[in-house]
């Protein structure tokens, strides 16, 4: 499979046309524990961190295989995702970057990070080695009750605030996420997530804010979405701006027309950038395949998996590492329909 694989990316990238687009992503699929609220599969530090290396070597050796492909085609974009791309070390993250030529020439390169693991060399080494353009950073909630009911290491506004400012300096734009009704459903818990709301506004001022409702609470109910959607628009039309009118729009049809998931509000230098740049196979890639994309994922582990496609051609492939095998799997699957 991952010779097919090759072999496919290796045909499609020598005659891939102006209007597609060539996608890495990359992932990490550890976290340093596991938060309770999350809908993710990584695998947690706690349960033993001789995977880790196993799995680092194992993504190297991926990379050998396939660095051949980034010789015919630069890519258009990479996506550190995870699980906590920001475990990954300054000596790996080197690996990666020189196994891929012409790295610095990828215009969209974004990554991940729990902002427990930034400190300032940290930032400086995603500004100017990673050459990152976008920093996306797992917040979740500035207060720390709800970040201690659902196991989550929580980080003060403060130190929020400065990783942003520090990002700033160097030109890579962040986005900061936020889950509404982080720690349950009651009262309080929408009161913590208006405030929320207020702190990331007002004073940690970030390029996009991503807002999404719990989806383990009623928020994922539609009836709730008017009161979600209400508090966001309190805070756009001066700094911020959603990416469409349907967004958070109030009325029934238009939530179920734009979807209920993620909500984005973005300041307008951030919307010009984005519209203006390339789009990126983001955490983890779906197994619905976007139009006109090529993108070839590594890593991956146990549940945690990763997709690679090429739209084209209808192809797609999933892969994670298996411990007890102690290699990769791969499993292909022709997709019916593209989103
Ligand atoms: C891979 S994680 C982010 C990176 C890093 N591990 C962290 O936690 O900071 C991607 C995002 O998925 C979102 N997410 C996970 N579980 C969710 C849930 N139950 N409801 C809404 N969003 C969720 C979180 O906002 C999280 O930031
Ligand atoms: S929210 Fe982030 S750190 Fe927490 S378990 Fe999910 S992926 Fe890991």
């Amino acid at each position: 499979m991952e010779k097919e694989l090759l072999l496919r990316m290796e045909k499609k990238l020598k005659k891939i046309s102006d209007d597609e687009i060539f996608c890495v992503y990359i992932d990490f699929p550890f976290c340093r524990s596991k938060c309770d609220y999350c809908i993710y599969k990584s695998i947690s530090y706690k349960d033993g961190l001789n995977k880790r290396e196993e799995y680092v070597e194992a993504v190297k050796e991926q990379l050998k295989i396939f660095k051949i492909l980034f010789e015919i085609k630069i890519p258009d974009s990479i996506y550190f995702g995870g699980g906590t791309p920001s475990l990954w070390s300054t000596d790996e993250l080197d690996y990666i970057v020189d196994s891929i030529n012409n790295y610095n020439l990828i215009k969209m390169k974004k990554s991940e990070a729990h902002p427990y693991d930034l400190n300032d060399e940290r930032i400086k080494y995603y500004a100017e080695k990673l050459n990152l353009d976008v920093i996306s950073l797992g917040v979740q909630s500035f207060d720390k009750n709800a970040c201690i009911g659902q196991n989550r290491i929580w980080v003060d506004k403060d130190s929020i605030k400065h990783i942003v400012s520090e990002f700033h300096k160097y030109d890579v734009k962040v986005n900061i996420d936020l889950v509404a009704l982080f720690n349950g459903d009651e009262e309080e818990d929408w009161k913590i997530f208006e405030e929320d709301m207020n702190i990331v506004c007002n004073e940690i001022k970030p390029d996009i804010i991503t807002s999404i409702p719990n989806y383990k609470t009623k928020l994922v109910y539609l009836e709730q979405l008017p009161r979600f959607r209400s508090i966001l628009k309190e805070y756009v039309g001066d700094i911020y701006f959603p990416a469409g009118s349907k967004m958070l729009s109030l009325n029934y049809e238009d939530i179920k027309k734009y979807g209920e998931n993620d909500h984005w509000i973005a300041t307008k230098d951030y919307w010009i950038f984005q519209d203006s740049n390339v789009r990126y196979s983001s955490s983890h890639p779906s197994p619905k395949c976007p139009p006109k994309q090529i993108t070839l994922s590594f890593g991956g582990a146990g549940n945690h998996v990763v997709y690679s496609y090429i739209s084209s051609d209808n192809y797609v492939v999933y892969s994670a590492y298996n411990f007890e095998k102690h290699k990769f799997d791969y499993f292909d699957n022709h997709i019916i329909n593209n989103s």
